[in-house]
Formats: C-alpha cells, structure tokens, sequence
C-alpha cells in the first residue's frame, strides 16, 4: 500500500509572507525529490476556483459565506487533496480550515462550534500534518502590501 503524502498548510493574512514562503517549501521538496502538488483556499479545482471568484466579488451574508466556504473546500479536498495524499504525494495548500477560524469565525462571528461541525462534515478523515503559521503586526502586513517595504 502507498504510504500516505503529508498534508502541508500556510497561513496568515494577506502579505504575511505566504507566497514567498510556499515557493521555498516547494523548492526544498523539489530538492529532496518529493512529489507534490500544490493548491489554495478558497480555490484548487475549476469547481472551487469560480466559487472563489463569487466569494471575493460578492458580498454576502457570514453564514451563507462560511457554507461557501466549505463548499469550496469539498471540492479541493475531493478533486486534489484526498486523490494527491492516497497516491503518496504531498500536498501544499495556501490556506485551510484554519482560515475559516479567523475569517469566518473571528472576523465575521460565525462561532467555532459551527465551523468545527463543519470541518467534521467536510474532513473528518484529514488534518494538516503540519501548518506554518505567518504571524506579523497588520500594519506590516499593510505596509507590505502597499510596497512601504
Ligand atoms: N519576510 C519578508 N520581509 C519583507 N517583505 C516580505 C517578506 N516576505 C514577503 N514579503 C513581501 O511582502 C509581500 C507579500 O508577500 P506574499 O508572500 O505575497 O504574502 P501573502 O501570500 O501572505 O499575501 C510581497 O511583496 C513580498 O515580497
Ligand atoms: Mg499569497
């Protein structure tokens, strides 16, 4: 049987340094020879990728936001994830559950109990292996993305 691919996440706020920092684990993967695919939140499969468009360009109630939200993310999970982790391959995705905690859970109320329901609907089976966490003051993740710095 294939052993089983490691599921790797990155998270923070926009211009925390998640891209950047995706390109070095993907290259250091790339180095050690380990077969990998790469994906995003909201976003991955086709599917996913134009529920991400109605998510950034329509605005819409918290709770019809985070069901869209795992929406999104059951496709990723179905079509990229879960097929890349039972072939052995390691899979990279900018962003995960974790993110619905902070920008659903904390930015827009929804409560915890909801997206932990959800994430038990959704995923039940997997969890990252590991989550690399980018944590900086918003006003240089702000400055960042202004090009201050
Ligand atoms: N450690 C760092 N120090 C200073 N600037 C950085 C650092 N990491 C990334 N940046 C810059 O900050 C901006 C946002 O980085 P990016 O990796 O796109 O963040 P994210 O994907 O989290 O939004 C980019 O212009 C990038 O070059
Ligand atoms: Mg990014």
């Amino acid at each position: 049987m294939t052993k089983r691919g490691k599921f790797i996440t990155v998270e923070g706020v926009d211009g925390a340094g998640k891209s950047t920092q995706f390109e070095v684990i993907a290259n250091a993967l790339k180095e050690r020879g380990i077969d990998f695919v790469r994906t995003r939140e909201p976003g991955g499969p086709q599917s996913a990728e134009k529920i991400r468009e109605l998510l950034l360009n329509e605005p819409m109630t918290a709770k019809c936001e985070l069901l869209v939200m795992f929406a999104a993310r059951q496709e990723n999970l179905t079509k990229i994830i879960r097929p890349a982790l039972e072939a052995g391959k390691w899979v990279l995705c900018d962003r995960f559950t974790d993110a619905s905690v902070a920008y659903q859970g904390y930015g827009r109320g929804r409560s915890l109990e909801e997206i932990e329901m959800l994430a038990n609907f959704v995923h039940p089976d997997i969890k990252p292996d590991k989550t690399v966490i980018f944590d900086l003051p918003t006003e240089v993740a702000a400055a960042r993305l202004s090009r201050k710095l």
